[in-house]
């Protein structure tokens, strides 16, 4: 089954074609065609994600890359079609935000006979929601215009689906994991523990009260001065700090830097990372001057507080439902030293641990496409006109 994956639930436009086969127990995943443009540079002037710039740069580049993304699945057939003016006016309205895409990609449709592809998996939500739009609706559009069936997918569940792709020489499998399982999903706007008692079913029983894991990164990582996405940054400097006490063992001195691990000890499996942001601002502010080095120490000290956080709260999730199986998603998920925790956390219990390769942890469409791949087989297709896109959907 050939699976069109859209992904722009926040600063990354992600398209691309996937054949997806179920063989036995097995999913078996081939990427034909993968597209991503990362907006960056776009935001990073901003330290943050502007919303309407995110809708901007979305609306530019979706049909582009489309394009692109079809053109190395071998799916591009340029023919000239002739399109009736109900489907001309159809398509516009569709796209009525989207106003210059919309005539952009009724110009496409003139001019490219249908792409083979049997559904389109496009992220409804969460996220930011003007950003969602753009996707959504492209995806409507050549859904009407090419008849092929919608799947709205949740960005959350994509992230979980990222962690269980496994590299293989044709490109990615899935093999079905034993359940119950637990799924820490870490990202720029989600913290939480999910249980899935079997595929596809999911239960969040943890979650932040407050800042997001990503977010404490890249808010931290502007206190102390680093451009965004200030999680790479701060876990590159953090990794230095590392390497340097070690190399520097023999006179190991007092730490200096103590900031709080915000709920470890609470009885439920909720997380609070404000708090520990809020604790370093006010450190921060006492520093005469920052060098090079206090941002190093800082950097580790920050991330070894959500690192015994993380690895204590997932602890607890595992144990308390007797999960088999550790999950790790979402783009937190790129970071070497919560990769290497919860890889050793995960040994210790015995239980399975499926981590994204470090591409797939952050905002891709390929986990998008896989996951709508399971919602077609759960007979989940949609493509009534009232799809929504929403900023809030939960698992
Ligand atoms: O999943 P994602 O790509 O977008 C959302 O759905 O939010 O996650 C983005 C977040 C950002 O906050 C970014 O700073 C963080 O993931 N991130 C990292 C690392 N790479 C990306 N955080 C810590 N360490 C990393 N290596
Ligand atoms: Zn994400």
């Amino acid at each position: 089954m050939i699976i069109l994956g859209i992904e722009t639930s926040c600063d990354e436009t992600a398209i691309s074609t996937l054949d997806i086969e179920k063989i036995g127990e097995k999913t078996v995943i081939k990427v034909l065609g993968n597209q991503l443009f990362s907006q960056i540079a776009i935001h990073a002037q901003y330290g943050g994600v502007f919303p309407m710039m995110a809708k901007r740069s979305h609306a530019e580049n979706i049909l582009p890359l489309f394009s692109e993304c079809l053109k190395e699945a071998g799916l591009y057939n340029e023919t000239r079609t002739e399109l009736s003016e109900e489907k001309i006016q159809k398509t516009k309205e569709i796209l009525e935000r989207e106003f210059e895409l919309a005539e952009k990609v009724v110009e496409f449709a003139k001019n490219v006979s249908a792409p083979k592809i049997d559904a389109i998996s496009v992220t409804q939500g969460p996220g930011l929601e003007p950003a969602l739009w753009v996707g959504l609706n492209f995806a409507k559009a050549i859904s009407y215009l090419w008849d092929i069936p919608l799947i709205p997918t949740n960005h959350m569940e994509g992230h979980i689906f990222a962690g269980l792709m496994q590299k293989s020489e044709s490109g990615y499998e899935i093999t079905n994991p034993e359940m119950p399982a637990i799924s820490l999903l870490i990202s720029g706007g989600h913290t939480q523990l999910v249980l899935s008692k079997s595929l596809q079913e999911y239960e969040v029983v943890g979650e932040t009260r407050d800042d997001a894991v990503g977010e404490a990164f890249d808010k931290v990582a502007r206190i102390i001065g680093l451009p965004y996405p200030g999680g790479p940054q701060i876990s590159k400097l953090a990794e230095k700090e590392r390497m340097d006490c070690f190399a520097e063992l023999a006179k190991t001195e007092e730490k200096k830097w103590n900031f709080p691990r915000p709920m470890i000890h609470s009885k439920d499996l909720n997380f609070s990372f404000s708090g520990l942001k809020t604790s370093i601002l006010y450190t921060v502010k006492k520093i005469p001057e920052m060098t090079e080095k206090i941002k190093q120490e800082i950097a580790r000290e920050f991330e070894d507080a959500v690192v015994e956080v993380l690895t204590h709260k997932t602890k607890d999730a595992i144990e308390q439902y007797g999960a088999k199986t550790l999950i790790l998603g979402g783009g937190v998920s790129a970071n070497k030293e919560i990769r290497k925790k919860l890889a050793e956390l995960a040994d210790s219990l015995g239980v399975s641990f499926f981590v994204p390769e470090i591409s797939a942890s952050t905002d891709n469409s390929l986990m998008m496409a896989v996951a709508g791949f399971f919602n077609f087989h759960n007979q989940k297709p949609y493509s009534g006109e009232t799809l929504k896109a929403d900023g809030n959907l939960t698992l």
